[in-house]
């Protein structure tokens, strides 16, 4: 006759029992992680100097490091070198230049000079190392760009001016220090694509708030509509050269090549 152990069925139903545990575990950690994706993340006291908050920047430049050539970065800088010609007789200025990658690709184009200017210490700091040129990275914004009247050619920016608050404020300045016939050519968040994603209401305006790189980098941006981007101070100031609609099923970063008047 088999002899039954006594402690078999205990020991039996307590792995049962640890096995759906963590399996009914599993649906709860993933609950848990999209709610703490989808949490709304603190609103930064300063929209420019955000960046300097939070590790943001930090993270930013890691993550960019790490996404580098993907093809939505590729495009936004596709557009803005199709309307680039470079000369020795040339100057460009990189507004919100970050950590300077892009920049970098400018220098080499051969401009006259090719500098940048940063809100953000961080990220200046990082574009000074970057391009081994300290004096080329200066303390501004797309509201007050620290340049001399007339004395640009190009005044470009890639993700940068969507974080301007007072958009008309940015023409009046780029169309200042730009040189009759000079260009103005930025890519920003697609505000068809942004709109739909969480906005918070701050001092009787909308900002949007979401995470760049997977959800890993939390940013805030003023809700611009397309009208606000091409308005009447824009007409006034510029001649559009070209706008598009850059996105492969839907549009989500707008891109705008405009001249001087
Ligand atoms: C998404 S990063 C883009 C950096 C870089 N242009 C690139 O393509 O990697 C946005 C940059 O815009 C800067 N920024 C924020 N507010 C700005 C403003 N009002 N004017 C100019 N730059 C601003 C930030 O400090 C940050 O470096």
């Amino acid at each position: 006759m088999v002899e039954c152990d006594p402690e078999w069925p205990r020991a039996v139903s307590i792995q049962l029992a640890l096995i759906i545990g963590i399996v009914a575990l599993i649906p709860v950690g993933f609950l848990v992680r999209k709610r703490f994706r989808d949490a709304p993340h603190p609103f930064p006291v300063d929209i420019a100097g955000q960046y300097d908050l939070n590790e943001v920047g930090r993270r930013y430049l890691a993550f960019r490091a790490e996404h580098k050539g993907r093809e939505d970065g590729r495009s936004s800088s596709r557009f803005i070198l199709s309307h680039l010609s470079a000369g020795a007789d040339r100057a460009l200025v990189d507004v919100g230049c970050g950590g300077g990658d892009e920049l970098v690709a400018y220098r080499e184009l051969g401009f006259a000079t090719a500098q940048g200017v940063e809100c953000s210490e961080v990220m200046a700091a990082a574009a000074r190392q970057r391009l081994g040129d300290a004096s080329a990275i200066h303390a501004g914004s797309w509201s007050s760009i620290p340049f001399a009247d007339d004395s640009q050619d190009y005044l470009v920016g890639r993700a940068s001016l969507h974080y301007e608050e007072d958009l008309d404020q940015a023409y009046r300045e780029a169309a200042r220090v730009l040189k009759p016939g000079g260009m103005l050519i930025v890519v920003v968040g697609h505000p068809d694509n942004t709109a739909n994603r969480g906005t918070v209401s701050r001092g009787g305006r909308r900002y949007v708030q979401l995470k760049l790189f997977q959800d890993r980098v939390p940013v805030t941006y003023p809700l611009h509509t397309v009208d606000d981007y091409l308005s009447p101070t824009f007409a006034e100031h510029f001649e559009l050269v070209e706008r598009q609609d850059i996105g492969q099923t839907k549009p989500n970063k707008l891109a705008i090549a405009a001249r001087t008047r």
